[in-house]
This record gives C-alpha cells, sequence and structure tokens, in this order.
C-alpha cells in the first residue's frame, strides 16, 4: 500500500482524511489517484498519523514518482554531485524542497509572547560574535546582572539569566529547592501552576495543592489554611501573573504569610517582570525566575532568575547531589560569580547581547514609567473591547494590565478570527489554554509591543473581523473609547502635572 492509501485506510474514508487536514476531498482522491502524497504534506501526515507514516516514507515516495528538479541546475545532476550515486537527486536525509534563506514576516504581535522587539535590541544581537569569556563580555555580564537586580528590585548579587526559556527558570528553582520528600505547597490558579506540581512531581517532593477558579487570584486564606495543616511545608510556590487567564496575584501578601510558617517561596514573574511592580527585596521574595520574552521584549530562551541568601544556605546544607548537572546552583554560580569564572556551558552570547540592550531600554524608560505605560495602554485596550461588548474573564482589581484574557462572545468561530487576524492584518492574539481553549482571546501587550498603534490597529481589526462575521459591531466605536480613554488619562497626567508643578513654585517661594 502507498501512503495516500495507508492514510485512507487509517481514517476509513478519504472524506474523514479531507476533513482532518481541512482538504478539498477532490485533493485525498487525487492522492490516492496517482499513488502518492505531494512532499509538502509529509510533515502533517506524519503528525495526523501520529508517526504511524512516517515523514520520510512520504518524501521517498513523492520523490520517487515526481523527482524534485532544481532550475539552478542542469536536468538529472544530483544535488550532492557525485557523492551520491545514480541520478537520485535526494537521499533519505535531505530535504525535500530547495531551501533558501529565511525571511520572516512583519506581524503586529499582541499574544502571550513573544513581543516584538526594539530595532536597538535587534541590531546589538546582530553585533559581531565574541568568547563568553572574553574581558569584555564578562564586562558585559556585571552590567547584565546590575540592570536586572534594577528590575527586579533587589540587591540580591545571585540575579543573573539562565540560559533557556522561563520553563528553565522555572525548573532550576525547583531542582535546587525541592529534595525528595519535601512537602511543597503549590497554588494553581491556570496553566503554570499546573507545570509548577509537575515540577515538584518530578523532583520527588509531594504537592499540596491550593485550588483557585481559573480567572481567580490565589486566595491567602486557602493559602494559609493550607499551610496550617502542613506544618511541614518547605516551600510555597505561585504565578504572581497567570498568563494563562490575565490574572494577578498579591504576591506580598502571599509571600508574608509563607514566611510567617518558615517556608521558602518561589514566585514565578514570567509575565508580571517589568509590566507590573515586582518587589523581590521588599516583598521577601527567595526565589524568583522569569522570562526574556515577555515585558522585557527580547528574543525568547533567557530566564532572568534572583535567589535570596536563604535559599543559598539552604542549596549549600542539602546533604544530596542536586538531581541535574546542567541547573545545579553550586556548579553555575562559578560561571556568573563577580569572583570566579569558570567553564560552566558556553553561554548565548548575541542572546545576552541582546537582554543588555532590552534592559537598558527599561532603565532609560525608567521603571515606574514603564509599569504606567503598560497600564494606559491596558486601560485604552480595555475600553475599546468593552466598546464592543466584549467581556474580560477576570474581575476589574485582578487585571493584568500585559495580559488582558476576554471571552469569545457565544456563535463566534474563536479560532476563525485570530485566523482573520494574522491572515489580513497581520496580528497575532493568542488563544485559550486548557479548560479555556476556544473560549476567550488573549490579548498582550507587553513590552515594546504595548504600544499606542498596536492597540488602536489591533482594535480596528478586530472590530472589522467582528462585523463581517455579523456580530452586532459597529466599526470604529471601539477606537473611538479609546481615543476617549487616553484623553482623559493624558487631561488627568496633565492637571496632577500642573498641580505639583505650582506646588513646587509655592515651596520655593
Ligand atoms: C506564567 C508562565 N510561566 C512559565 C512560562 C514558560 O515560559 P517559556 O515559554 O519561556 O518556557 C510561561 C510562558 O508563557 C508563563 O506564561
Amino acid at each position: 500500500m502507498n501512503c495516500a492509501e495507508r492514510l485512507v485506510a487509517l481514517f476509513g474514508s478519504q472524506a474523514e482524511v479531507a476533513r482532518r487536514l481541512r482538504l478539498d476531498r477532490a485533493v485525498v482522491s487525487n492522492w490516492v489517484k496517482s499513488g502518492y502524497i505531494p512532499a509538502r504534506w509529509a510533515m502533517e501526515v506524519e503528525a495526523l498519523s501520529s508517526g504511524q507514516i512516517a515523514t520520510r516514507d512520504v518524501l521517498n515516495e513523492a520523490n520517487s514518482r515526481k523527482p524534485i528538479r532544481l532550475k539552478s541546475r542542469p536536468h538529472g545532476e544530483s544535488l550532492f554531485g557525485s557523492l551520491l550515486l545514480g541520478n537520485d537527486t535526494m537521499n533519505d536525509f535531505s530535504p525535500a524542497k530547495r531551501i533558501r534563506s529565511f525571511h520572516p514576516p512583519q506581524r503586529t504581535l499582541m499574544g502571550p509572547g513573544p513581543t516584538e522587539i526594539h530595532p536597538r535590541v535587534l541590531t546589538t544581537m546582530s553585533q559581531p560574535a565574541i568568547g563568553y569569556l572574553d574581558p569584555v563580555f564578562l564586562e558585559m555580564m556585571e552590567e547584565l546582572k546590575a540592570l536586572l537586580r534594577y528590575v527586579y528590585q533587589t540587591k540580591s548579587a545571585l540575579t543573573f539569566p539562565l540560559s533557556g526559556p522561563g520553563s528553565v527558570g522555572m525548573e532550576y528553582c525547583f531542582v535546587n529547592l525541592v529534595a525528595p520528600g519535601d512537602k511543597v505547597v503549590v497554588c494553581r490558579n491556570g496553566v503554570f501552576g499546573g507545570r509548577m506540581i509537575e515540577n515538584v512531581e518530578r523532583m520527588g517532593g509531594v504537592p499540596v495543592v491550593v485550588e483557585a477558579n481559573w480567572g481567580d487570584p490565589v486566595d491567602p486564606d486557602k493559602l494559609e489554611d493550607a499551610l496550617r495543616k502542613n506544618r511541614d511545608a518547605r516551600v510555597v510556590a505561585f504565578i504572581h501573573a497567570e498568563t494563562s487567564t490575565g490574572v494577578q496575584s498579591d504576591a506580598k501578601a502571599l509571600v508574608e504569610i509563607a514566611h510567617r510558617y518558615d517556608a521558602l517561596t518561589i514566585v514565578d514573574a514570567v509575565t508580571s517582570l517589568a509590566g507590573t511592580p515586582v518587589l523581590v527585596d521588599e516583598w521577601g521574595i527567595d526565589a524568583i525566575y522569569s522570562a526574556s520574552q515577555k515585558c522585557l521584549s527580547c528574543t525568547p530562551g533567557l530566564s532572568p532568575v534572583s535567589f535570596s541568601d536563604r535559599v543559598v544556605d539552604y542549596v549549600k546544607s542539602r546533604k544530596d547531589k542536586i538531581h541535574s548537572w546542567f541547573m545545579d546552583m553550586n556548579l553555575l554560580l562559578g560561571y556568573w560569580g563577580a569572583t570566579t569564572r569558570t567553564y560552566h556551558h558556553t553561554a548565548p552570547t548575541n542572546a545576552l547581547f541582546a537582554l543588555h540592550e532590552a534592559l537598558l531600554l527599561i532603565q532609560e524608560e525608567g521603571l515606574d514609567n514603564c509599569w504606567a505605560r503598560h497600564r494606559r495602554h491596558h486601560v485604552a485596550l480595555k475600553a475599546g473591547l468593552e466598546a464592543m461588548g466584549l467581556k474580560f474573564l477576570v474581575k476589574e482589581p485582578f487585571q493584568l494590565p500585559q495580559m488582558n484574557a476576554v471571552v469569545c462572545p457565544e456563535g463566534v468561530n474563536e479560532e476563525e478570527v485570530r485566523k482573520t487576524l494574522l491572515a489580513e492584518f497581520n496580528i497575532e492574539i493568542g488563544a485559550g489554554l486548557g479548560p479555556l481553549k476556544g473560549k476567550i482571546w488573549r490579548f498582550g501587550i507587553m513590552g515594546y509591543s504595548c504600544r499606542p498603534d498596536n492597540v488602536m490597529l489591533c482594535l480596528a481589526a478586530l472590530g472589522s473581523v467582528l462585523s463581517d462575521m455579523g456580530l452586532p459591531v459597529h466599526v470604529g466605536d471601539a477606537e473611538a473609547a479609546a481615543h476617549d480613554a487616553y484623553a482623559s488619562m493624558h487631561t488627568r497626567a496633565a492637571q496632577a502635572k500642573a498641580k505639583s508643578k505650582a506646588a513646587a513654585a509655592k515651596a520655593a517661594a
């Protein structure tokens, strides 16, 4: 049986295959008739058949039926010259098509991250490569750590970026702080709290879960109750800004409760850092991690972390070996520590240049101004979304400015709206996760993506798509509401400025 026949046999009919691949039935019928599936469908077929029909089988079959011809080469000449025998243009491992340099489209990124990246950051990233032990690089690292201490509002010397995405930051905290048998209270109010529980279990710890409804913040009373019942709990972990719902929990209150019961705290600040206040020293956070691609607006793949002295003391006192070589805090400190510089792993140098520049941009703007910008554009975006009749998932006091989750109206195809925004307006917004899949849209205004032009474009595009779909949305209403919101915020700011100027003049007189 060829791959086309195998695929049909697997799903019972050509119609079912067509439905699952979102194709016209005539296309599938043509595959069966011609006896092969075109190479460009190879990966989809492997995914659809859960690996039962391998990409390679589809490619080889397609190539034997319809060999790839390269315009730049004379007919019959092998892609690999004399390395290959015969006139086969492909071996088992070569790509199925001619690959050219990659040029991504210019998108407006208004999802849950990554964000758009400031041109200064992109330029910095393309600077010449240097070694990770080069004295110039080491100097840059020290500045980078100082800038991170600024955004985290901490004096802790143990503040540095890990080579890896936010998930690495999360795992790093758990692998160092949770020994087998340790009891850990995890607060779950969305997808990422669930991942924390997974981490505890994988470290051999015992999770005690404090649940909250998705869209609600973590309830401090419930945490206190759990700690009262589990006085041997060593660690409390929670998500400050739950990206899957757009809710913010009261980190200060939760850390205070944890400390009252002598537990260390692990705080996820992946979406909160630089978007809303994260005051590590003032709140007494023990271990915190974030990610470079959210409100820091850098390229994905770095996870800034910060640890208190309590954490270092605990890790040093652990009798067992940390269950990960790469993430063992004791070993990594040899590289990131200010006095020692021993090889640990090859640091992603150019990505770190970029993070340095992204943090510098925040410092130039001022952290207070950066938080205020996220709030200002959230207020305008919210006014626009509500003017279209959309409802927020999260109650007003707990809404995150940088992550706005709204409920998809009854009868509207959630996915089609996102796809149309991307195809027709080049705008990416986020979908719901887990139980909220298909039910909400998530509008991120993080970092460099948090700009008035993005807010207005997004509202205009969404209004047009929803009205085309037959929703009673009057095109232009959302933009007008956002304009009004901006105007009244500007008026209030001007009045406040005039008032403080007058007060200063009076005091000086
Ligand atoms: C709250 C939260 N924690 C952790 C992560 C994981 O970060 P990353 O995707 O960079 O691994 C995310 C990613 O969106 C997140 O939103």
